[in-house]
């Protein structure tokens, strides 16, 4: 039987935080892979490393440096994840999610997530930044949500609405910003997948098929603990590369970070101004 998280190892941890921070956070910002210079940009920061919070899951990833950083942007408090955690790297779904967990019980209403994924869309280009307005869960649909197990009912109800996973007046602020910073955005719907092997080409057919518009390995389960937990929540892909409907071209990691170098100047400045707008 799998281990689930408890509700007295989320508390340990957020109590370990809380002791060494003086503000209240009012957004968590979870950055994805090659997108950590964000987290530089941080002022009075307070850095926690995840190898130093007891039983806190590591990230492995090259590109992810693994700490939080707590500190200002644009004036307002944020608890930064520079570095995220992954299914595919072997944790279980509540361990992927425990940092989401951890902000509900800083009582930080707001969830920023940015990821890399791989642009489904014919439209989009490497680059390019979409807002994400939906979700496809097809982690969740192969068994693999993050909520299985037995229900913490104080952390939210057994059978949480989903209707709205991306909140709606957060995805508005976002298109506002963007048009003011003149940043063209693109928008659609995120498929979250286990990974770590990137889609057949058939893979993208079908993803194509139903509807997706950019492709990816995280995100979802984090969402989903995010809205189960009452927290509003706003995604933002990085597209690194385009899908490769045909298998006429490979898909690295590599390419991945270097996209992020175009890609974070962009989502960093879409942020600053949801920031300021909150
Ligand atoms: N597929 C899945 N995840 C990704 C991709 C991709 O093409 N690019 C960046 N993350």
């Amino acid at each position: 039987m799998q281990k689930f998280i408890s509700l007295q190892q989320i508390d340990e941890l957020t109590t370990t935080i809380k002791k060494q921070i003086s503000i209240q956070p009012m957004a968590g910002i979870i950055l994805g892979s090659g997108l950590n210079g964000l987290a530089d940009s941080v002022s009075d920061a307070v850095t926690i490393a995840y190898s130093d919070l007891p039983n806190f899951p590591v990230s492995t990833v090259h590109g992810h440096v693994g700490r939080f950083v707590i500190g200002m942007l644009e004036d307002k408090p944020v608890l930064v994840m520079q570095g995220r955690i992954h299914y595919y790297e072997g944790y279980t779904m509540g361990e992927t999610t425990l940092p989401v967990r951890i902000m509900q019980r800083l009582h930080i209403p707001s969830l920023i997530v940015t990821n890399a994924a791989g642009g489904v869309n014919p439209d989009f280009s490497p680059g390019d930044v979409m807002l994400i307005t939906d979700q496809l869960n097809l982690m969740g649909m192969s068994g693999l949500n993050p909520l299985m197990g037995p229900n913490l009912d104080e952390l939210g109800p057994r059978f949480p609405d989903m209707s709205q996973p991306y909140d709606r007046a957060l995805c508005d602020l976002t298109r506002k910003v963007a048009k003011e910073d003149k940043i063209a955005l693109q928008e659609g719907v995120y498929a979250g997948l286990s990974g770590p092997s990137f889609e057949s080409p058939a893979d993208l057919r079908f993803l194509r098929l139903i509807g997706v518009d950019a492709v990816g390995m995280s995100t979802v389960p984090e969402v989903i603990v995010a809205r189960h937990g009452g927290m509003r929540a706003l995604g933002l892909s990085g597209i690194s590369n385009k899908a490769n409907l045909d298998g006429s071209t490979i898909t690295t990691h590599e390419e991945v970070i270097e996209a992020g170098k175009v890609i974070t100047p962009k989502i960093e400045k879409i942020i600053r101004g949801v920031l300021r707008g909150l």
